[in-house]
């Protein structure tokens, strides 16, 4: 392997590929052949070439790694001495210079060109700054063109990778676009700031009080100014096109300034913060990821134990969803305390924020959000993300169907599969234009600026989702938009636009909506949602000498079914300090340790207890007699099908029981040996098996766990506080 130009990347790529072994024997020439010399002196080449000739002649790999402009030249000298079949690359920051360079010194681009671009470098530069560890765990990027060679591009893979590296490959012209906006622009923004404010004081006096900002933003001024003048003259249409989008934006920061213009700051500065927070995450590899191989985390559980102790759960997750989106829809500023700063109703809030609402915070459960009013939203840039959450997806159609403006709505492989045919047709009815995947499934397309009519719609499913979603658009639609359910519902999205001052006529199963209103901004408190009571109601339930009381739960009638189902069990829940809090009761509840028995649920509880029901299910084995439920086909189409996973899990610690197409029959008081159990990334299925290691007789591992961030962060610490022996792997 040839090596030409020895500076701070090529001697590091040289370095790397001696210790690893890479290549018989790597050669290096240099302009300045005693940093060759060095090379050689410091170990990291196997020998020296005077001439450009001598490195090249029996290379097979030959690495150009000059400042991008002198680029042409050294190829001219390279090309009388290139072997027809070596391998042609670089390692330049912009890659239509180096196509260009070759197309005009060889008058083509031939399949053993590859252009490669490593993302790694340092502010010190020179051979003997050269490190064999430079490229470990960074990226390079190469620019193959559609003709080169597939054997020649695995060759300079393996060898990047064999660095370290992860190779990524992409066209010229997006690479370019790429690194002009990520590398180059920060680096002229940062060698221009630092020039300002030298001229600005004569003696540089201003440096002495420079602060940490200002050190952290300006690092990269330091870096090589003959590479980066190379770098902006060969990516000038690139960098120039992004100049120009950036010194717009800058120039309506300073007309907000100038203005006193609040609004336009706060949304600017809340969407950069947010922006930057969810790079930092991808970074670091914690945010909600597509890919679940990625993102394995992993319960282990030992067996026994009591609960006990005061505890206040998370925010409500259906309250906390609904409060942004009709905070962003009010008039006026809405203040949220008690929300849930999971990934569903994050996923909510990022997506009102890509479409222009200023939202502040969360910061310890405490939102602000600057109503847009009900004609306000703006189109976001691209589909709206919404994770695992069924929720969002369904209430943002409603929503959204009534825009001016198309939008799509995306989400996580498992919401990918759920049925939201249950939401489009009735929209449809309305007047919307929505196409769905094949089986009605995500992603959902919304065509914007259809006008809407209200309906009356007789919900075949007993479904708040479909309730709600039907609501938001009859907020958009022309006249009256009725629901009727078949049996009670959470009836949050009714409650909270009362408290928003718009009022929804109320009578039996039929809730009603006339367009055409407006909201005003209210304060909302989000009571501890009782979905994540639920676990440790039963915990403390099933677990000897358990005593737990459970802080501010919300106990909406139409919620209570776990409670409800759990006092016909047996089970001894006292409900103390019962209030009512912004429209919506709540309650402190304290749970002892009881005898519990198995019962025929009563089908009214269902829908009023229907995330609860993984839970209920480790009830009824840690009960005495047979437990029935029936009715409950919605179960299968939640987050993974509740019944079958359940059921899978039930006998994978050693609990028999028998599924039916509506429900299932578990006889209690089989015994919880342990064993393996697959959450099948449904958060409340992983959280239902920590509880149920409170009555086995040996450990329990839990996996694919990674989405009980979904509804309820700090589960895992907040369950050990309690007694739960309980630790997470890969979190
Ligand atoms: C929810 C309604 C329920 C529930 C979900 C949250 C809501 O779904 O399962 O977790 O916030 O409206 P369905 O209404 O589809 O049963």
């Amino acid at each position: 392997m040839a090596v030409i130009g020895l500076g701070l990347i090529g001697g590091s790529l040289a370095a790397a590929v001696r210790e690893h072994r890479l290549a018989e024997a790597v050669v290096a020439y240099d302009r300045r052949f005693d940093d060759v010399v060095a090379g050689h002196q410091i170990g990291i080449i196997d020998e020296t070439a005077e001439t450009v000739e001598q490195a090249v002649r029996n290379a097979d790999l030959v690495v150009v790694a000059v400042p991008v402009r002198a680029t042409e030249a050294v190829l001219q000298e390279i090309r009388p001495h290139l072997s027809p079949n070596a391998l042609l690359t670089d390692v330049g920051s912009t890659k239509a210079s180096f196509v260009d360079a070759v197309a005009s010194v060889f008058g083509e681009v031939g399949p053993n060109v590859i252009p490669g671009h490593p993302i790694a470098g340092s502010e010190k530069s020179g051979v003997r700054a050269a490190n064999s560890e430079l490229f470990a765990n960074h990226k390079v990027i190469l620019t193959p063109a559609d003709s080169a060679d597939p054997a020649q591009l695995n060759r300079l893979k393996r060898l990047w990778e064999g660095c370290g590296a992860t190779v990524l490959t992409m066209s010229v012209a997006y690479h370019d676009e790429v690194l002009a906006a990520t590398s180059h622009l920060p680096h002229l923004i940062a060698f221009s700031l630092v020039d300002t404010l030298a001229g600005e004081d004569e003696n540089m006096d201003i440096f002495r009080y420079a602060a940490g900002g200002f050190r952290d933003f300006t690092r990269i001024a330091a870096s090589d100014p003959v590479m980066w003048h190379d770098i902006f003259l060969s990516n000038r249409q690139a960098v120039l096109r992004v100049i120009d989008h950036f010194t717009r934006d800058l120039g309506q920061l300073r007309t907000a300034i100038e203005a006193q213009d609040s609004a336009t700051l706060l949304r600017v500065f809340s969407r950069a913060k947010a922006a930057r927070e969810h790079f930092s995450k991808m970074l670091s590899g914690q945010a909600y990821v597509t890919d679940m191989s990625q993102n394995q985390v992993t319960f282990q559980l030992q067996p026994g134990g009591s609960v006990t102790g005061d505890i206040r759960v998370p925010g409500d997750k259906s309250i906390s969803h609904r409060s942004i989106m009709l905070g962003a829809l009010a008039d006026g500023v809405t203040e949220v305390n008690g929300f849930l700063e999971g990934e569903d109703s994050l996923a909510t809030l990022q997506a009102f924020r890509d479409m222009g609402v200023t939202i502040e915070g969360p910061d310890n459960g405490f939102v602000r959000i600057h109503g847009v009013g009900i004609d306000g939203l703006q189109a976001p840039r691209g589909p709206l993300y919404l994770g695992n959450s069924g929720t969002a997806m369904r209430l943002f159609a409603g929503l959204l169907a009534a825009q001016e403006f198309d939008s799509e709505l995306t989400g996580d492989e498992s919401l990918s599969r759920r049925p939201m045919g249950r939401v489009a047709d009735p929209l449809r009815a309305m007047g919307a234009v929505i196409d769905t995947a094949d089986g009605g499934r995500p992603p959902l397309k919304i065509n914007g600026g259809q006008a809407l009519t209200g309906i009356h719609y007789e919900m075949p499913v007993a479904s708040a989702q479909v309730k709600s979603c039907l609501l938001l658009a009859g907020l958009y639609a022309e006249g009256v938009t009725s629901v009727t359910e078949p049996a009670p519902t959470r009836d949050h999205t009714e409650r909270m636009l009362e408290g928003f001052g718009y009022h929804v006529h109320r009578k039996g199963a039929t809730a009603s909506v006339s367009g055409g209103g407006r909201l005003t901004a209210t304060a909302i408190d989000v009571p501890a949602d009782i979905s994540s009571a639920a676990f440790f109601l039963v915990a403390a339930s099933i677990a000897p000498d358990s005593d737990l009381t459970l802080r501010h739960v919300g106990m909406n009638p139409t919620r209570v079914g776990v409670i409800n189902i759990l006092k016909l069990m047996g089970a001894d829940i006292e409900v103390l300090n019962a209030r009512e809090i912004g429209g919506e009761p709540v309650a402190d509840l304290r749970v002892r340790a009881a005898e519990l028995s198995g019962i025929d649920i009563p089908e009214d509880q269902v829908p009023l207890a229907i995330d609860e029901f993984p839970v209920l299910f480790v009830a009824a084995a840690c009960a005495r007699g047979e437990t029935v439920l029936r009715g409950a086909e919605e179960l299968r189409v939640k987050e993974s099908d509740r019944i079958q996973v359940m059921a899978d899990g039930l006998e994978a610690v050693g609990v028999q029981s028998t599924v039916t197409p509506d429900g299932i029959v578990i006889q209690g008081g089989q015994a919880i040996v342990g064993g393996k159990v697959d959450s099948h990334g449904d958060h409340r299925i992983a959280m239902s098996f920590a509880v149920a290691s409170l009555r086995a007789t040996g450990p329990i591992e839990v996996t694919d766990c990674a989405n009980v961030a979904t509804s309820f962060p700090g589960f895992v610490e907040l369950a050990r506080q309690t007694g739960i022996q309980i630790t997470a792997q890969g979190a």
